[in-house]
């Protein structure tokens, strides 16, 4: 079936198109857009709005860019339930739980592993998330880190390198080693696969000189820097991520002054994922310090089988308004803009002319639905990069 060329979407109760460049949430209220050959062609008031090839009536719904997720943990086999129940039951998390993940995902199939990375790909884009950044981080070989890059690169330019998530039992006790390993051989071979590389940056698994090296020897391969840092204490993640140039730290739970500072001043995102602080009962971020400090703040999923298997993109919004003083304008701006930011993307996370016709209808009138009506699935219809990828219209 093929696609017309022009679709106009009108009767839009409230259209989201955060396009005023770095200025943040933007919306119109009784709007229209038009999307032509995969992009955002025409916004305004429906009253206003040119003729296209097909009409789409949205009969007073709210239309949002698609979440940009720009933190999950997509490649891997197993799950880890029962140690969910058991921290329920009390028990901390520990970033050593990874290596059971470890272990299930190099024994699994390669044909089974892109089997379960497609369907958490296919429940991501129902949900109205319409581009995702995925990282490796549970093969921890040469050969396992880059079997997880070359799935995840099969679905999304978003690819991360993340050997550095933990360091794995054969290398216990030689950290040093592993370090050598993962800037060295494993680099080589994972960097064709990548855009990114990240680092766990905490007690238990690397300090801030491994991170750094590990960084600095991505970025000598054109890899643009993450730090997973700041997520379970106080420490030194930030700071490395600031030093290396990174694009986003990701976590961010734990901050100091300095941290807060740094991250304003570099400048870089501070992607904040509370799926993990609900999944680990660790305290919420402190978004509201950030953004009263002028920070740009991301949301994004951290989807993964242990410290938080959602790929809710709504619950981490209604989360971050209801657990971290986000207004829900700030947090629909970091579940969309805030996440394109943290990737570098100008052509997703608004609606502004020329951006990728990728949205989201909800069943609702106005954004502030996703937080007002917390677990209820209210997206309706998905478009990406102008085609219909999801729901009923
Ligand atoms: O972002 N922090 C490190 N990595 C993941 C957890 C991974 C796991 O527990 O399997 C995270 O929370
Ligand atoms: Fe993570």
């Amino acid at each position: 079936m093929g696609v017309p060329r022009s679709t106009l979407i009108t009767r839009i109760g409230e259209l989201v198109t955060n396009d005023k460049g770095q200025g943040g949430f933007a919306a119109i209220m009784d709007a229209a857009l038009i999307i032509q050959d995969g992009a955002v062609a025409w916004t305004g008031p429906a009253s206003r709005a040119p003729a296209a090839d097909s009409v789409v009536d949205a009969g007073g719904r709210a239309v949002l860019p698609g979440f940009v997720d720009s933190h999950a943990h997509l490649v891997f086999a197993g799950e880890r339930s029962a140690e969910f129940a058991a921290r329920m039951a009390g028990r901390p998390y520990q970033a050593g739980g990874i290596l059971t993940t470890v272990a299930a995902t190099r024994a699994a199939s390669e044909e089974s592993l892109r089997a379960n990375l497609r369907r958490l790909a296919a429940e991501m884009l129902r949900q109205g998330t319409t581009t995702f950044e995925c990282k490796s981080g549970y093969g921890l070989t040469v050969a396992d880190e880059a079997r997880a890059l070359a799935l995840a690169a099969e679905i999304t330019p978003e690819v991360t390198y993340l050997g550095a998530h933990v360091v794995p039992p054969e290398f216990a006790g030689n950290t040093a080693g592993y370090v050598d390993l993962v800037r060295g051989p494993m680099l080589d071979a994972c960097a064709p696969h990548a855009r990114w590389i990240d680092v766990f940056c905490e007690d238990g698994a690397f300090g801030a000189d491994e991170a750094a090296a590990v960084l600095a020897a991505g970025r000598a391969r054109g890899l643009g820097a993450r730090v997973h840092a700041n997520q379970l204490g106080p420490g030194p993640g930030v700071r490395v991520a600031a030093e290396a140039g990174a694009a986003s730290a990701d976590h961010c739970t734990y901050l100091s002054e300095a941290d807060v500072e740094a991250i304003v001043s570099a400048p870089m995102v501070a992607t904040l994922l509370p799926g993990a602080e609900f999944g680990t009962r660790h305290a919420y971020p402190d978004a509201r310090r950030l953004l009263d400090a002028g920070a740009v703040v991301a949301l994004a999923t951290d989807c993964n089988p242990g410290s938080s298997f959602t790929s809710s993109m709504a619950f981490c919004i209604a989360l971050a308004v209801r657990e971290m003083r986000m207004t829900t304008q700030e947090a629909i701006w970091a579940a969309t803009a805030g996440g394109a930011r943290a990737l570098c993307r100008s052509d997703v996370g608004h609606l502004g002319v020329g951006a990728s016709a990728d949205l989201v209808m909800l069943d609702a009138p106005a954004h502030s639905y996703l937080a007002y009506r917390p677990g209820v699935p209210l997206v309706a219809a998905v478009w990406r990069a102008g085609r219909p990828a999801a729901g009923a219209l």
